[in-house]
């Protein structure tokens, strides 16, 4: 890798253009980027004049990107990932570290390990907040056998990498298992909230939950959720079955409730309660091997 460091941008949308203009303001002189409408826009167009106007280099093609540019962050849609690496893959050399931090599933950034096996450095890395809010200060998860070498380049410009495992998957495999829970967590606002909206209750429900969400850190707010609803499942079956009936009977949908009904469900099924004889464990360690445990024996 050359000193300075000479960065490209594969995808110039919301992150790319954002974590572009980042890096300029934190000092870095050479900043490149690629997309197909970029490269094909007149000086006129909005995203030349955003470029020009912050200091971000155009590249005209694949090729020119990979010649100006030894850290390549690939921004692109997660369906555009392979394409997107198949148009620079053969301009890739030993000098290169290629970043994938486009949303994608755990095989596809193997798939991309194994076209560029032997051929660059891959760094699987997942950014974790939005971009438009944090920049260049989002965190970045990072995996892979040289992702320290990523972290160390990019951290004097103020991006914060944490890496996550030394092979490529762990980092994109960490987002998605998180998302399970960020967006069925919106699923379930938008579930409770569009029933509080019939019912004319809508503002009251939600600062109520908002004041019970904001009264403990999250960290104890997991492990009451976890343990209590391993412990308590029993009892919390019959209030979900009541919700299920109030959902139905103001037409709201119940396809959430549903589904924490048949939650509890299954715990019950599974003893959960019973193992804990109404006392709840300490950590959520215990809940989540016995819960793994028992899902093997079945
Ligand atoms: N934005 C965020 O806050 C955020 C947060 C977390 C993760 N991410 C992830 O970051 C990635 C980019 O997100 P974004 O919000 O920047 O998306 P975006 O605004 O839709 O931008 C995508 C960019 O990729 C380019 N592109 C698409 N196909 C391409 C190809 N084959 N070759 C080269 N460039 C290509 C697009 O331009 P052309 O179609 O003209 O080529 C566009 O410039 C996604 O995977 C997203 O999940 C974004």
């Amino acid at each position: 890798m050359n000193d300075p460091l000479r960065l490209g941008l594969l995808g110039f949308g919301e992150a790319g253009q954002r974590f572009a203009a980042d890096f300029i303001k934190a000092g870095l002189k050479n900043v490149v980027a690629y997309s197909r409408s970029a490269a094909a826009a007149n000086p006129s167009d909005t995203v030349r004049v955003f470029a020009a106007s912050h200091g971000i280099e155009i590249a005209a093609t694949p090729k020119e990107l990979c010649q100006r540019a030894d850290l390549i962050i690939a921004v692109t849609p997660g369906k555009a990932a392979l394409p997107a690496l198949r148009a620079v893959k053969r301009y890739l050399g030993k000098n290169h570290i290629y970043v994938d931090a486009n949303t994608v599933g755990v095989k596809t950034i193997e798939r991309i390990a194994a076209l560029l096996e032997g051929r660059c450095t891959f760094v699987d890395a997942a950014i974790m907040s939005a971009v438009p809010l944090d920049g260049i200060k989002a965190p970045i998860f990072a995996s892979g056998a040289e992702a320290a070498r990523f972290r160390d380049v990019v951290a004097p410009y103020g991006m914060a990498v944490q890496i996550v495992g030394d092979k490529p998957g762990a980092a994109s495999a960490m987002k998605l298992i998180r998302s399970v829970c960020m967006k069925g967590l919106a699923g379930l606002l938008l579930e409770s909230l569009e029933a509080a909206q019939r019912c004319g209750v809508r503002d009251a429900v939600a600062a109520d939950m908002a004041a019970f969400i904001d009264a403990k850190p999250f960290e104890q707010i997991i492990k009451r959720f976890v343990c209590g609803t391993a412990v308590h499942a029993g009892r919390r079956i019959h209030e979900m079955a009541d919700s299920l009936e109030l959902l139905k009977s103001v037409g709201a949908p119940t396809r959430m409730t549903r589904a924490t009904h048949a939650m509890f469900k299954e715990l019950i099924e599974m003893q959960m309660p019973e193992r804990y004889n109404g006392k709840e464990p300490d950590s959520i360690e215990p809940v989540l091997t016995a819960l793994v445990e028992a899902r093997a024996a079945r």
